[in-house]
């Protein structure tokens, strides 16, 4: 049995920047395929020069169900399966009860929720037995920080799809599971840290958000690659359905 992902054919949504990037980087060191998707092709082509040959990127919209087809047409043509999905692509942005609009609602449960649904169905005909299923969840589906309730609303959603999902699945030898990362140490958090603090605020920020789990700092995307690397590996072939949190021990205490 292989404890790593050699030769596996991997789909990782928004696999451009931050967590999906630092996923497809371990999942490339451990001699997987790996094909990325993201919106826009120019930061596509930049994350594939980084990743290497056994890399390559299609731009699809996770919202968009034709996108979704198209792309797992490519990938059936070029690989003829897919032994690992990862639905990383997300988004969120602070609203507080009162200020909530329609348009963020409809926006982030489009990309989390619908996006996650969209990745996943059409997927399943190219895997089989032993072929996984990872959804990037976060610590806000059970610890939604203040004016995060949307966010936090469609991480929750996730779980209770799998949930539902490895029962529709039965017998297939498909595994499913969610894997839900505290602050992850990433070019975006950065930028929002910046944009909220300046320049010289990103480090004390990014330090004080590391004080409240016990590790006492947050985590580097690698980190979250590894974690994603396993669920997707057949180390993990009887876990199923969880959701692994894997954010210093953040929800744990
Ligand atoms: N960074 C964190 O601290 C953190 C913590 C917990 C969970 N997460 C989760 O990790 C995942 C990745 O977040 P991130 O922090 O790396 O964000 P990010 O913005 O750095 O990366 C997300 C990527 O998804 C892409 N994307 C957005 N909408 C898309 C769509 N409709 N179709 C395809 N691609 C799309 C973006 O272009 C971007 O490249 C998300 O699901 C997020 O909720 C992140």
């Amino acid at each position: 049995m292989s404890m790593t992902l050699q030769d596996k054919v991997a789909v990782i949504t928004g696999g451009a920047s931050g967590v999906g990037l630092g996923i497809a980087r371990e999942f490339v060191a451990q001699g997987a395929r790996v094909v990325v998707t993201d919106l826009r092709k120019d930061r596509l082509d930049d994350a594939v020069a980084q990743l290497g040959p056994r890399c390559e990127g299609v731009v699809a919209d996770v919202t968009r169900l034709a996108d979704m087809e198209l792309l797992y047409r490519r990938v059936e043509a070029r690989h003829g399966r897919i032994d690992a999905v990862v639905a990383n692509a997300g988004i969120g942005d602070h609203a507080p009860l009162g200020r909530i609009t329609e348009e963020q609602f409809d926006r982030t449960f489009g990309v989390n929720v619908k996006g996650v649904l969209f990745t996943v169905q059409p997927a399943l005909p190219l895997m089989s037995d032993g072929g996984t299923v990872v959804v990037i969840g976060s610590t806000a589906s059970v610890r939604p920080p203040a004016a995060m309730s949307v966010y936090g609303g469609t991480k929750a959603a996730v779980r209770c799809l799998v949930r539902a999902w490895i029962q529709d699945i039965k017998g297939s030898g498909i595994r499913m599971n969610v894997l839900s990362p505290g602050a992850v140490d990433t070019l975006s958090l950065r930028r929002a840290a910046e944009q909220a603090r300046g320049a010289d605020g990103v480090a004390p920020l990014l330090a004080s958000m590391g004080e409240g789990n016990p590790t006492g700092r947050i985590a580097a995307p690698e980190e979250i690659g590894r974690a994603a690397a396993f669920l997707s590996s057949d180390a993990s072939s009887f876990v199923t359905g969880v959701e692994l949190f894997v954010d210093g021990g953040m929800v744990q205490v």
